[in-house]
């Protein structure tokens, strides 16, 4: 498992990234903007015009079994290749009852009632993905998923989201806001 690494996602003027569209699913929306700059390890001070910041590390694997770590090591590829030129930042919340459920029932929920692992699988690998968490930093989400995959590929992006949003999981969600991005 690689070290912690503080990643910054911040809305502005000048990203690499040009926002399509920035959609709220649950709860408070954010402010619509025009690119995205992700920063890794150390972020610059806001710029000009900049609209919002989001941080969070990565870190270990909490739920996953070494099955799991096997079967999605063997097949994931990772963050920047060159056909990936669309991508999602879907910043989450979830609810205190979640928070307040044990190790093992929140593995139970993630895996054996939603199939959360079982399903990305099999989105794997034309989605890459970072997960990165930021409860214990204190922002306004505990998650910021960020997803990168070939313009081809859209649809069945659409279809896992619409999957995973109908799972047991995501009823422990509060706020999820889905932004979509083009690299150009
Ligand atoms: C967590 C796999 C897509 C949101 C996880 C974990 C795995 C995983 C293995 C557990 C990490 C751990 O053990 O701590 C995948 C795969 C996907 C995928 C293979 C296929 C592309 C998505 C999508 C979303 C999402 C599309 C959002 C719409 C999350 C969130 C967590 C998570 C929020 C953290 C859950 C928690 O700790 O409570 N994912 N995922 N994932 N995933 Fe996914």
């Amino acid at each position: 498992m690689p070290a912690p690494l503080l990643v910054t996602f911040a809305a502005n003027d000048t990203g690499p990234w040009r926002i399509d569209r920035v959609d709220t699913v649950t709860g408070e929306g954010m402010a619509a903007a025009r690119r995205l700059a992700v920063f890794e390890s150390q972020a610059p001070s806001a710029s000009e015009g900049e609209a919002w910041r989001l941080s969070g590390t990565t870190s270990n694997l909490r739920y996953t079994h070494r099955p799991e770590v096997q079967a999605l090591t063997a097949i994931q590829e990772g963050l920047g290749r060159r056909q990936a030129t669309r991508a999602a930042l879907i910043p989450i919340r979830k609810s205190e009852a979640w928070w307040n459920l044990s190790q093992d029932e929140r593995r139970a929920c993630l895996e054996e009632q939603s199939h959360h692992i079982a399903l990305g699988l099999e989105y794997l690998p034309a989605v890459a993905r970072r997960l990165h968490h930021c409860r214990d930093l204190g922002g306004p989400f505990d998650f910021l998923t960020w997803f990168e995959y070939a313009p081809e590929d859209e649809g069945r992006f659409e279809s896992l989201v619409r999957s995973l949003r109908g799972t047991p999981e995501w009823k422990y969600v509060d706020r999820e806001v889905d932004i979509r991005l083009t690299r150009d």
